[in-house]
């Protein structure tokens, strides 16, 4: 059973819904320089397609032919180059989320992978700086896990709709009316959100953190699809808020029933942020990862993947002989960060994520619970 709510904290339900337009992305404050001050500004190097740059990025280019043509190599292969330098002379890591586009996850990314993998390899990171190929709650889950490092994020406008959807002072009201509940709240969130949660989770993982309370009801935000596809899961009652994904909302049950149509055998795998009736028209449901991995060890032969775009172009470089149906959806806020940006990030050590040390070390708890928990 699901009960869904929205800002009036209204019961319909039970889904509860955000008052922000979508859209209206807040900037988040510009970073203060510290990071520069600590470990300089470096020159831009040069930026120049030659037999050198060539030479040292054609293993790379090997890696992402399939997706990337000849003529467009020598527009990326200088900042390839260029990048892959700055990082070690920085000692530097890029974490990228599977929603990069192929010349990031193929050719600078350090780690790949879903939002838990990612948080994952954040705490383990030894590196000096972390740079965030993804959006800004990913970037500020990594400094929660990482306070003393600097952590950089290549665009600051890199939002999410669900983390826009929610404010901690919801997640109070939440509280109020529901005293003793759990509140799971879902990583796309800010850490004001985080700090007031007992505890994270991904779409990797919603199921078990949900069920790990043991209790019967279980406050699970702000995602209504990601909410309802866990209720179908668990027999633990969901209290959910209104917040969508701008990417995945977009597809219908519909679409997909006419993809089948026109090939039964079609194998549709899709995001559990997607509305139920596009989940009800899918083989099989799970995180970025988990579609990831359908694709590489039951090697289906036509996959649809609703989800992000950019996904099917990273699956494909590692499924060379699945044949992939794009209802191409893409992330805007994803799409803000680029090889440029990425260059200008380690020569001038911009953008840095900043959190208030109180919102921190209250939101850093929620993290660290779900990262400690036994699978
Ligand atoms: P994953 O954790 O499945 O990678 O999802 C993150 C996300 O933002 C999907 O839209
Ligand atoms: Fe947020 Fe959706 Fe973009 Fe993922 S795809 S970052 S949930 S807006």
């Amino acid at each position: 059973m699901v009960t869904v709510l929205d800002r009036n904290i209204r019961p319909e339900v039970e889904v509860v819904t955000p008052p922000v337009a979508r859209g209206e992305f807040v900037v988040p404050r510009p970073g203060t320089g510290a990071a520069a001050k600590k470990f300089g500004v470096l020159p831009m190097p040069k930026l120049e397609w030659n037999a050198e740059v060539e030479r040292e990025t054609a293993h790379l280019y090997e890696k992402v032919k399939a997706v990337i043509p000849p003529v467009e190599w020598p527009f990326h292969a200088p900042y390839v180059h260029a990048i892959n330098k700055l990082k070690k002379q920085r000692n530097a890591v890029l974490l990228a989320h599977n929603y990069q586009t192929p010349e990031i996850y193929n050719c600078v990314a350090d780690f790949v992978g879903d939002s838990l993998q990612l948080a994952k390899e954040a705490a383990k990171s030894k590196a000096d700086i972390i740079i965030q190929g993804g959006v800004h709650f990913m970037a500020e889950t990594s400094k929660l896990l990482n306070p003393n490092k600097t952590v950089l994020i290549p665009d600051l406008r890199a939002g999410c709709s669900l983390a826009q959807s929610i404010t901690g002072e919801d997640v109070r009201l939440l509280r109020e009316r529901y005293p003793g509940v759990p509140v799971v709240t879902y990583v796309n969130t800010s850490a004001d959100v985080k700090a007031e949660s007992d505890i994270c989770c991904t779409s990797s993982n919603a199921v078990q953190v949900v069920e790990s309370f043991g209790t019967d009801r279980v406050i699970c935000i702000p995602d209504e699809f990601l909410a309802r596809w866990v209720a179908t899961q668990t027999k633990v009652k969901i209290i959910a808020w209104k917040g969508h994904c701008e990417v995945h909302e977009r597809f219908t049950g519909e679409e997909l029933r006419r993809y089948r149509e026109a090939d039964p055998t079609v194998q549709i795998l899709a995001h559990p942020e997607c509305p139920p009736d596009v989940i009800a028209e899918a083989d099989f449901t799970g995180s970025t990862s988990g579609i990831l991995n359908y694709v590489k060890t039951k090697k289906p032969k036509r996959v649809v993947m609703v989800t992000e775009c950019s996904m099917a172009d990273n699956v494909q470089a590692e499924a060379p002989n699945t044949e992939f149906i794009r209802p191409c959806n893409l992330c805007p806020h994803m799409k803000r960060i680029t090889l440029p940006k990425i260059l200008d990030s380690l020569v001038y050590l911009r953008e840095e994520v900043e959190i208030d040390p109180a919102v921190a070390a209250k939101a850093r708890r929620a993290v660290e619970r779900m990262i400690h928990l036994k699978s």
